[in-house]
């Protein structure tokens, strides 16, 4: 590992990978499906209800007053982490499913009619299907998807036939939770642009394994979720550029999104307040705001640096299991690994390797598509943070020596 990246004092701050599982020490390796948390964003969380909790936007007296400043706040956090040109264009969530049902149902009632076309592809999250499926069926439109290669690969050739010009929104993955592909999702963006389509890309798996610059990349959202950012769980972000939040209609209604309300007649606060309807997560929102700031203090160059470097060791590693098929093997992928073993299914593979302290994840991963494509019942995945280590890939291989021996009895 290079000597600058401490992990021995980054899993310092995570306190439950101090603990024992199972008789040995744990071995997270499921950080795709959710992140632990470091002490900074604990003590964040509980210092708000400790000392700073109150409702946002609504009171006059010092509590709300502090945590309207701490919640939006952390906003400006988001923004500048993302390179957002405006706070009014980071609308907090539940997570990225959110995000991209609003987009669907907001932008999507508004643009989208029959005849219209959406791009997916392949290797997206049901979250990023499912919207667009319930919004093509209440139009009438078409979904299109863009296919994935044998390594898990997407091609901008096979993208740019996709388009036309009625295509009117492209919705991708920066990073497939499976295969770990970083999809071009700048010259996507181009692309789509041409056509006249706006993108939104779900960056769920992408923000946390590097730097993200929403305006170099020129995508007009941009969706993700604060537990798998090292935050907490119940709140996550949607960057959408101001103009084309200015121009949709509210997603839900209620307090706090509103200007004046008569019985005859409504009116919208401004942005992001528009979309936020009732009282949000106060706590989880300045506890992302923590997680930003601690991923910043490290540096997301750096954490992408030390992935690579368990990428490549794990992969090496995992080449030297018999009857072991990793799932997933583009160029310049990130730090998700999923595999299949002749000898086992993954949850059995799971199962087996959990008894040793190592957690990883069996199933279809939410993008039963994929695992269709790939002709496989489901997969087994370890996902590295930035707290992993090499040590902690050898303890994944020998649990998957101890799965092909417990099979070969
Ligand atoms: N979408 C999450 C995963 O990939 C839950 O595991």
């Amino acid at each position: 590992m290079t000597t600058a990246y401490d992990v021995a004092a980054i899993r310092a701050d995570f306190p439950i990978l101090a603990q024992d599982i199972r008789g040995q020490s744990l071995v997270y390796l499921d950080s795709a499906a959710s992140a632990q948390k470091p002490r900074q964003v604990i003590d964040c969380v509980s210092g708000v209800y400790e000392t700073g909790y109150a409702n946002v936007h609504r009171g006059l007296h010092y509590l709300s007053e502090k945590a309207t400043a701490d919640y939006e706040g952390a906003r400006e956090k988001i923004r500048a982490f993302m390179n957002a040109e405006s706070s009014a264009e980071i609308i907090y969530t539940r997570g990225a499913s959110e995000a991209i049902n609003l987009v669907a149902a907001s932008w999507g009632g508004a643009n989208i009619g029959p005849g219209d076309e959406i791009v997916i592809s392949e290797a997206e999250h049901h979250s990023n299907i499912v919207p667009w499926q319930i919004l093509r069926d209440q139009k009438g439109a078409v979904l299109k998807v863009l296919p994935v290669d044998d390594e898990g690969a997407v091609h901008l050739d096979q993208f740019r036939e996709l388009l036309s010009e009625r295509t009117k929104i492209v919705a991708v993955t920066h990073v497939s939770n499976v295969l770990g592909t970083v999809y071009p999702i700048k010259e996507m963006a181009r692309l789509a642009h041409q056509v006249g389509a706006v993108i939104l890309i779900d960056g769920c798996q992408g923000i946390t394994h590097m730097p993200v610059d929403v305006r170099d990349l020129d995508c007009d959202f941009y969706a993700f979720s604060g537990h798998k950012l090292y935050g907490p769980s119940g709140i996550g972000v949607l960057y959408g550029k101001a103009a084309l939040l200015e121009a949709m209609p509210p997603y839900q209604s209620g307090g706090d999104m509103i200007e004046r309300v008569t019985f005859e007649k409504s009116t919208w606060a401004e942005l992001p307040h528009k979309f936020e309807a009732g009282t949000p997560a106060i706590a989880q929102a300045i506890g992302l705001g923590a997680a930003v700031d601690y991923v910043s203090q490290v540096g997301m160059a750096a954490i992408a640096a030390h992935e690579q470097e368990l990428l490549t060791y794990t992969t090496q590693r995992l080449a030297s299991v018999p009857g072991l098929r990793l799932i997933g093997t583009a160029p310049g992928k990130v730090s998700v690994v999923s595999f299949v073993m002749d000898c086992a299914h993954p949850h059995d593979i799971s199962t087996i390797i959990d008894q040793t302290g190592v957690a990883i994840r069996a199933g279809h991963h939410c993008a039963q598509p994929l695992i269709d494509r790939f002709d496989i019942p489901s997969a087994a995945r370890a996902s590295f943070g930035m707290y992993n280590t090499v040590e902690e890939a050898d303890r994944l291989v020998a649990g998957l020596e101890k799965v092909k021996e417990i099979f070969a009895r």
